[in-house]
């Protein structure tokens, strides 16, 4: 799909990657690029800052926490009746926390809330329109650890595998019926979710804990180069978007030699815990 006069909508649209999708979506013409996030002055600072570089796109910030599922659903029928339909929705917010297994429940069940339900509470508003139409576009943003694993955040490493797990579910279900679903795999991306703000605003983890200290030492990758490989996949319709392209590697490995990865990963666990 061409990004051109689309109609956009992005959760998550006021920070890090978000911000990076919802900016490019305007360089590339998109006709309105909709800024979602559960902190609304900061959608608004990243709508406004859009809207003044590209008048030709309509820029609009919106106040929704994804783990709300009638907020969701409101959201998006006010947004197609406004604008005639949705083209592209990236259900991209999400959270770290930092924590183990022995993370208090509240913290797995905000992890599940925010990085699956927000998933499953969008497909479910968006589902409807799109199947009418016959068409739509679904991006969701889980992680390389959802592939592979996040060394130090448990709750994280188990909802952003639930997440491509739903990604892969939607796409086989809906793909015949002219739903298309990519599902972006990052590695460590300069946000403030792996940097922090330092104000404690960004996240539960806000970049401080051993998994984030563990994904800096890795590569990390500009917002703007993750943005740019959603446009690249989206124009082709591709499935698995990961702009760090040794994550498919590092995966075929985990798939046919699951006993050496585990190997390799717990030795990198003991030694970023120090034992
Ligand atoms: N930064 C990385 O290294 C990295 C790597 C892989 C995947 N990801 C994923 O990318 C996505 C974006 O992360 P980022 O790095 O840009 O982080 P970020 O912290 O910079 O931005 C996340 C945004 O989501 C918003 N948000 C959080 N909870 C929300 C909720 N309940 N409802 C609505 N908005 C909410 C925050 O207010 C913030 O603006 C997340 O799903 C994250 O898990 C990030």
């Amino acid at each position: 799909m061409e990004l051109a006069d689309k109609v956009t909508v992005v959760t998550g649209g006021a920070s890090g990657i978000g911000a990076a999708l919802c900016r490019r979506f305007a360089e590339e013409g998109a006709r309105a690029v909709v800024v979602v996030d559960v902190d609304h002055a900061g959608a608004q600072r990243a709508a406004d800052g859009i809207a003044a570089d590209h008048p030709g796109t309509k820029v609009v910030a919106e106040q929704l926490d994804v783990a709300d599922g009638p907020a969701t659903t409101q959201l998006v029928d006010r947004l197609v009746a406004q604008f005639g339909g949705i083209d592209l929705y990236c259900a991209n917010a999400g959270i770290a926390t930092g924590t183990g297994v022995d993370a208090p429940s509240r913290v797995w069940q905000q992890a599940w809330d925010v990085n699956v339900m927000g998933h499953v509470h969008a497909a479910t508003a968006l589902l409807p329109h799109w199947l009418e139409r016959g068409q739509g576009y679904l991006v969701t943003t889980a992680s390389a650890a959802g592939l592979l694993t996040m060394v130090g955040d448990a709750p994280y490493s188990a909802t952003k595998h639930a997440a491509v797990g739903l990604a892969e579910w939607l796409s086989i279900t809906y793909g015949q019926r002219g739903i298309t679903v990519s599902c972006l795999c990052p590695q460590g991306v300069r946000t403030p979710m792996l940097f922090g703000t330092g104000d404690g605003t960004a996240s539960p983890d806000d970049g401080a804990s051993l998994a984030a200290e563990t994904v800096k030492a890795q590569g990390v990758v500009e917002p703007e180069e993750v943005a740019q490989a959603v446009v690249a996949a989206v124009r082709t319709g591709q499935f698995l978007v990961l702009p760090h392209p040794e994550v498919a590697d590092y995966e075929a490995a985990r798939a046919t030699q699951r006993e050496r990865w585990l190997g390799g990963m717990r030795k990198l666990a003991a030694r970023i815990a120090g034992q």
